[in-house]
């Protein structure tokens, strides 16, 4: 085991051992472990992050009765988990598919999210993914969901392009313009450029800087690619017109940028 994962292995089990008591004492046995918090960004703010998400996706108004939903890059449920206790969501009869390629989040999921709400499912793809699932066998370049065309009136991902290089961006495009309904809307998140200036040294909206930087595409470090992916801003809205996805609505330019995707 290389010694950054061995290191990181220890710290998870004091970590997960110390925030079973947090949890207890604080009412929120219900969490997810520290571990798998941390794992998808946010271990200390998992409640705020998700109750905001949720906000912005009602505030935008995606949220609709009998909706289908599918979250792609799911991580350790945190859309799932604020759907599963809003008060008004509950009465919208929402089915969700969660689906990740770690499988301890989506075992996670599977034992503690999916038997409270019968409409809610999650699996796993074993996909590989150099910064997530570096064992994975899947090409995600090709993968192909085990879904229905068309079954899907939200598909949200969420932080997810966010971590996808060009050939598994245009997969993943392609395959919500697939497994989207004709009405349907693709929230997803990405980090944009206007150009090297900006790639190299950040923005007031993003400090997030991106040195290894080759014109379309630029990451915040060439050794783990995947652990950050920028995109040129032009160049991005042409691959999603190749991919058979129209702009909904003009994207939200924020700390990742939040595009509104319907089929061409
Ligand atoms: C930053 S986390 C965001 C998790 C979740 N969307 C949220 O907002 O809480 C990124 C997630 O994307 C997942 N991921 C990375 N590459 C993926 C891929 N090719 N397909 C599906 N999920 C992927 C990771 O396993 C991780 O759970």
């Amino acid at each position: 085991m290389p010694y950054k994962t061995f290191k990181q292995t220890v710290k998870n089990t004091y970590m997960d051992r110390l925030d079973f008591f947090y949890r207890h004492f604080t009412g929120q046995q219900d969490m997810p472990p520290w571990s798998l918090r941390h794992f998808v960004g946010g271990a200390n703010d998992f409640q705020e992050i998700g109750a905001a998400f949720l906000r912005e996706i009602k505030g935008y108004g995606l949220l609709k009765k009998d909706m289908n939903i599918l979250d792609i890059g799911c991580g350790c449920g945190r859309m799932a988990y604020h759907l599963e206790k809003d008060a008004e969501a509950r009465t919208l009869n929402l089915r969700y598919t969660g689906m990740d390629i770690d499988h301890r989040c989506i075992a996670w999921c599977q034992k503690n999210l999916a038997p409270k709400t019968p409409a809610f499912q999650f699996f796993h793809a074993n996909i590989h993914s150099e910064s997530y699932n570096p064992r994975g066998p899947v090409n995600e370049n090709e993968y192909r969901f085990p879904l229905d065309d068309e079954a899907f009136d939200l598909i949200i991902m969420s932080s997810v392009y966010t971590h996808l290089l060009e050939q598994a961006m245009q997969n993943y495009l392609k395959e919500c313009a697939r497994m989207l309904q004709k009405d349907g809307i693709l929230y997803a998140t990405f980090f944009t450029y206007q150009d090297e200036h900006e790639a190299r040294n950040g923005s007031a909206r993003r400090p997030l800087i991106y040195p290894c930087y080759h014109e379309h595409i630029a990451f915040a470090n060439e050794t783990f690619p995947e652990a950050a992916v920028a995109y040129q801003i032009d160049y991005l809205r042409k691959t999603i017109a190749s991919c058979g996805l129209v702009e909904e609505r003009p994207p939200v330019f924020a700390y990742q940028d939040i595009f509104f995707l319907k089929r061409a």
